[in-house]
């Protein structure tokens, strides 16, 4: 019997998973392991978002099939929030779909829209679905770096569509970057939106986090550019703005075609999430906001103890402007060993656990991506026991000895 299945071959090792095993044999004999591994908030959602889904538990007909396309009053509170936060005008009947989470929808859009020779735009480093679900579709990836490259970024652009046969079918963007969090400001998109009309490209954005930004510069969408819709469609998420991670549920918005068939697909697969999920989330987009202010604070706080603690340790790492993680280059000393062997001696010398760099392609060579994902107290305890590695290995801390 053939087992060598196509699409399974061409699904590389899963390269997390090292470090997982080690994470968990370090657990099993009863070591404590700070995790910055995973990007899996720890928070639970506001009281009247956690209300509202009880309450809805309740009513008998909430338990029927919900429907592949999302209800309707969730699809009106996505335009409402488009409409309010970006001056977006979504239609909700055929320029908005809710997803089983963004991941879904994104895999899901991936199968509708490409098929074996088409190529895809992906950035790399990248959230892992941006390239694999293209990849699980059967279609050809070429990489782009980062848009902190700057001009080179549009250079490679351009390259990529003159050097592509057949010319490519779509871009990912994703802004503010998992893992790198890097940001973009309107004019970007400006640029991509001009750049891929004119070369029949569709664009794909996510921006699962557009409200876990830290210094009063909210993302902009993509969907801002005049007449984005033509070629754009954008992904949202519950999962990071209100923590709801579990709950597995997103959005996608914009063009019309795209999202006509990605509901096509997903009409075939799935019934949409449980309805008092849904109408739990309608009440989070609806109702008061403050929930969202707290996210921020949190991450906040948690982004400048480990910088700042990781800076005075002699570990030289920027602090992002967004997002819930710190992209952070490996001191030189153990560049030469690579990210994955620096992530295990970590784990292993450090008790501390975080996500090497080339889990998100290969360009994140030199780097390890740290998840705001633990109290202050443990990052703190965690930032010792990195001074304490750091110092073993010949990196010089510049913190007073009794920090
Ligand atoms: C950039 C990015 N997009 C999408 C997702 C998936 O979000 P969801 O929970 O909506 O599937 C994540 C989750 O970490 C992410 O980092």
């Amino acid at each position: 019997m053939n087992d060598d299945f196509y699409r399974i071959r061409r699904l590389p090792p899963y390269v997390f998973a090292e470090v997982n095993a080690l994470k968990q044999a370090a657990r099993a004999s009863g070591d404590d392991v700070i995790d910055f591994g995973m990007g899996n908030p720890d928070q639970p959602p506001a009281p009247h978002i956690l209300e509202k889904m009880q309450e809805s538990l309740h009513n008998p007909r909430a338990h029927r099939y919900s429907t592949s396309r999302g209800i309707p009053g969730l699809r009106k509170a996505l335009a409402g929030y488009y409409e309010r936060r970006f001056g977006v005008d979504i239609d909700p009947e055929a320029e908005a779909i809710v997803t089983l989470g963004s991941k879904e929808g994104l895999a899901n859009l991936a199968q509708a829209i490409s098929s074996p020779g088409d190529t895809i735009l992906v950035p790399n480093p990248s959230y892992p679905i941006h390239a694999f679900g293209f990849i699980i579709a059967g279609a050809s990836l070429r990489y782009l770096p980062t848009a902190s490259s700057g001009p080179e970024f549009f250079e490679r652009l351009k390259r990529a569509v003159e050097y592509s046969v057949p010319k490519p079918v779509a871009i990912v963007i994703n802004y503010p970057s998992n893992p790198t969090a890097e940001v973009v400001d309107l004019d970007f998109y400006g640029q991509i939106i001009d750049f891929c009309r004119h070369h029949g490209i569709y664009v794909l954005s996510d921006l699962a986090y557009a409200e876990v930004y830290f210094d009063g510069n909210p993302p902009p969408s993509v969907l801002q550019v005049p007449g984005a819709k033509d070629i754009a469609v954008e992904f949202t998420s519950m999962s990071k703005t209100y923590n709801m991670p579990g709950w597995r549920i997103g959005f996608a918005a914009g063009n019309r075609e795209l999202i006509a068939a990605l509901g096509r697909v997903k009409s075939y697969l799935d019934y949409g999430a449980f309805t008092p999920l849904q109408v739990a989330a309608t009440a989070a987009l609806n109702g008061p906001q403050g929930c969202i202010d707290d996210m921020r604070a949190l991450y906040k706080e948690r982004r400048d103890v480990l910088v700042d603690g990781l800076n005075a340790s002699g570990w030289k790492c920027p602090s992002p402007p967004a997002t819930m993680f710190v992209w952070a280059p490996i001191p030189d000393q153990f560049k030469e060993m690579g990210v994955m062997n620096f992530a295990k001696l970590l784990l292993q010398e450090a008790g501390v656990a975080v996500a090497p760099g080339v889990g998100f392609g290969e360009e994140g060579e030199g780097y390890v991506r740290l998840g705001l994902v633990e109290n202050t107290h443990r990052i703190r305890q965690a930032v010792r026991n990195i001074r304490g590695f750091l110092s073993r290995h010949g990196v010089h801390d510049d913190l007073p000895k009794s920090a």
